[in-house]
């Protein structure tokens, strides 16, 4: 018997333009959770769905249990005890978790009709084993992020997977949510399973991981053991190939007038329950202000009202002294406005087009990119998105004319990033802007984000981490049940205060 289930050895896959994997090893030993860290772009994802047969590689071999396989199609995959929980999950939405869980492998009884019970009893019994709360009947899509990543794992369970592979599956969680999945990992752990952990964070790699292989653009850098020693800001060097820095430098703030003025807004969601109630805040020239709060209490909401993706029912919106309330989209971009949404591909990106054209897709139509017949001038659209790649460091396999869909998550967010200050904003929205980022990747775009505050821009970020609101703003507002709770400058509250501001809403949403 092999001590290992996983060796991966010289394994290379290229794409058009990119060497993805340069001849990379993984080794894992049984029983262990082992971690793969690097940057976006590095290639965790690629090596994984080689070995979950999605891509062929071009060259290298691959042992599980000490024997050779070729891994032609996840379904071999499947056969040889590998399961894979997805960075974006593969669910049917308005099937439900049980049906997800059965899919393609339906039970049927012996008429050869779809017989879910015996299923449902056995997603059940997995739930209760590994700590992996959901409800078997429920709709995916009535179901939190959360929840619906137990779903994914709970699929590889059912189909009795040893190896368990997961693509930063702590990318989409919130905080608590996180700490959820590492008693959850420490579980599958306990109970035999072998763990591949993709991740970007160190924090969780000291947590939970046993070993960790390093990769940096698309190379094998070292494979490490995890004792309670290792350094994080030596991990983090080895990632990124040169020292991080992990606090953001900044000069205190001198807010000049008020840009953006809130007031007294309410907003319902998309079914019309109000999310956010009555609330008013002012965001100054040369700050960066903060809402802290637990996910689901109102923040989305206020971010769809200021940036006109939803309409307030009662209430004002005034930016520049002049009132957007009932402004269209692009007349607030107009007006100056810029928006660094939450869900990257539904508001920030269009996957199919090239990066050239979504770094326009605010002002094509204006005669900066668009001749007098209407015709896009194609060189100058070109010429920017060129720019931009080589400010922001964007890393796409084809330059411009990559589609925006193929880069990797760090990269999609920097072209909306560029995007957004390249139009000089005079407020500025950002929503999540590190969530899912690698620390290359975080660092810069916070340096960014205080070098647009020094520009005089008036900045409202709402992040879920409660460290990012801590380092980043110079004052923070608590939300609760879509009301602010509290606003004071950044250094005057402890994090463990402003937690006990944001938690009155925690109580509530565990009783929803
Ligand atoms: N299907 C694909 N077609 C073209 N390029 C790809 C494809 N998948 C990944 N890439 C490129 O390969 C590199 C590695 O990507 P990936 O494995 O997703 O990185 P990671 O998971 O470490 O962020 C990136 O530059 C990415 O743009
Ligand atoms: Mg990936």
């Amino acid at each position: 018997m092999s001590e290992y289930a996983i060796e991966m050895l010289g394994i290379t896959k290229t794409f058009p333009g990119i060497i993805a994997n340069d001849n990379v090893n993984l080794v894992v030993k049984k029983n262990e959770v082992h971690a793969i860290l690097g940057e976006n772009g590095a290639g965790k994802s690629t090596l994984m769905s080689v070995l979950f047969g999605a891509y062929s590689p071009d060259s290298g071999k691959i042992l599980i249990n000490g024997k050779e396989v070729k891994i032609t199609n996840p379904n071999v995959a499947t056969d040889l005890g590998i399961g894979m929980v997805h960075q974006h999950f593969k669910l049917v939405h308005n099937y439900t978790v049980t049906e997800n869980i059965v899919l393609g492998r339906e039970p049927k009884n012996k008429f050869g009709i779809l017989s879910l019970d015996e299923a449902e009893k056995k997603v059940r019994m997995l739930s209760e084993k590994y700590g992996l709360q959901v409800d078997p009947k429920a709709k995916i899509e009535d179901i939190t992020v959360g929840q619906q990543q137990r779903v994914e794992i709970l699929k590889t369970l059912y189909s009795d997977s040893d190896i368990i592979i997961l693509d930063e599956p702590s990318a989409v969680l919130t905080p608590q949510e996180i700490d959820e999945l590492m008693d959850i990992i420490r579980l599958l752990q306990k109970e035999g399973k072998t763990i591949v952990l993709i991740t970007h964070k160190l924090k969780e790699i000291k947590a939970v991981a046993n070993r960790c292989t390093i990769l940096r653009r698309g190379k094998y850098i070292d494979c490490v053991d995890i004792t309670p020693e290792t350094s994080e800001q030596d991990l983090a060097t080895m990632m990124v190939g040169r020292p991080v820095k992990f606090d953001i430098e900044k000069k205190p703030c001198t807010p000049g007038e008020k840009l953006l003025e809130i007031k007294s807004i309410s907003v319902n969601d998309s079914v019309g329950v109000e999310k956010v109630h009555d609330l008013s805040l002012d965001v100054c020239a040369g700050e960066i202000v903060g809402i802290a709060g637990v996910d689901g209490n109102g923040q989305t909401e206020l971010l769809y009202a200021l940036s006109g993706l939803s309409p307030v029912t009662k209430g004002q919106i005034i930016m520049n002294g002049k009132d957007i309330t009932n402004m269209k989209i692009r007349e607030r971009n107009e007006a100056g406005l810029g928006h660094i949404p939450e869900d990257r591909h539904k508001h920030g990106l269009v996957g199919g087009l090239s990066v050239a054209e979504n770094t326009v897709l605010k002002d094509f139509y204006t005669p900066k990119y668009s001749g007098k017949l209407g015709v896009l001038m194609t060189e100058k659209i070109f010429a920017n998105s060129d720019k931009l790649i080589e400010e922001f460091d964007i890393r796409s396999g084809q330059g411009s004319i990559t589609p925006a869909g193929a880069l990797s998550g760090g990269n999609q967010q920097k072209v909306i990033v560029a995007r957004e200050i390249s139009l000089s904003p005079n407020v500025l929205l950002v929503a999540q802007p590190t969530r899912g980022l690698d620390v290359g990747a975080i660092e810069y775009i916070r340096k960014r984000l205080v070098a647009e505050r020094d520009k005089g821009r008036a900045i409202l970020l709402v992040s879920f981490e409660l460290d990012e609101i801590m380092n980043l703003c110079d004052r923070i507002a608590a939300i609760s049940k879509g009301s602010i709770v509290g606003v004071f400058k950044a250094g005057e509250k402890t994090a463990s205060e402003i937690g006990l501001m944001m938690a009155g809403e925690k109580s509530k949403e565990a009783s929803k």
